[in-house]
């Protein structure tokens, strides 16, 4: 299973680049408006610290409109995933982009029919909303166990499931169970997987009982 990080927060994607787990970054307009910075060069930093896909989303709605945002964006770096919403027009750019050479991640699906039309129209990532979809009591984690088993069905399909809207370990960990291929994270869902509170209390005790022996291993 992949990790993007999603955000706009460039302290925070070094920070887990670091780490050597992250696989690539999402963002989204929300995000960068958040950030305060200019969205171009932004993804034109962010795409010099990870190498994997770093998704850039236009702003758009129009088929004409999007289709030169997207280009624009494609041409800041080969690591671009130009993200696009899950409409007529958006998946019209997907196939365009696609056919092209361009990744393309087709975010805000929520219906597995969605996910399929994303599919048909060659997109590199399809992102279900997971989080969105449990906040109007639907169950989120259910579209992402649909998408899974559809796509698995069709080989020609070759849509890699992101699991978007991420807001706790449980969907990090269930989607991994269903064989989703990505999941994107605001950071401190990531950082909570690392904690287990007998992990602390077990190391603790290692550190205590370390000291009573009086040796160093350097
Ligand atoms: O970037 C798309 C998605 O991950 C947004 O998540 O928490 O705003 O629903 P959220």
């Amino acid at each position: 299973m992949k990790f993007f990080v999603d955000t706009g927060e460039i302290d925070d994607i070094k920070d887990l680049a670091a780490t050597g787990l992250l696989d690539g970054v999402t963002t989204n307009p929300s995000l960068i408006a958040k950030s305060g910075r200019n969205f171009l060069e932004l993804i034109a930093e962010i795409c010099g610290v990870v190498d994997g896909p770093v998704s850039a989303e236009v702003a758009a709605t129009d088929y004409a409109t999007m289709i030169k945002e997207a280009e624009k964006l494609a041409a800041i770096a080969d690591n671009v995933a130009v993200k696009v919403p899950l409409t007529e027009d958006g998946l019209k750019v997907c196939k365009a982009m696609s056919d092209n050479g361009t990744m393309v991640n087709v975010t805000l699906c929520f219906s597995a029919g969605q996910a399929i039309l994303a599919a048909k129209a060659g997109a590199t990532f399809i992102s279900p909303f997971v989080g969105r979809l449990d906040d109007i009591c639907q169950n989120g984690l259910e579209l992402i166990a649909d998408i899974c088993q559809i796509y698995s069905m069709y080989p020609e399909f070759d849509t890699e499931v992101l699991v978007a809207s991420v807001r706790n370990p449980t969907h990090i960990i269930e989607s991994a169970k269903m064989g989703a291929d990505v999941v994107t994270c605001p950071p401190s869902v990531i950082k909570q997987l690392y904690k287990h509170p007998l992990t602390d209390k077990g190391l603790a005790a290692f550190v205590d009982d370390w000291k009573k022996t009086g040796q160093s291993i350097l």
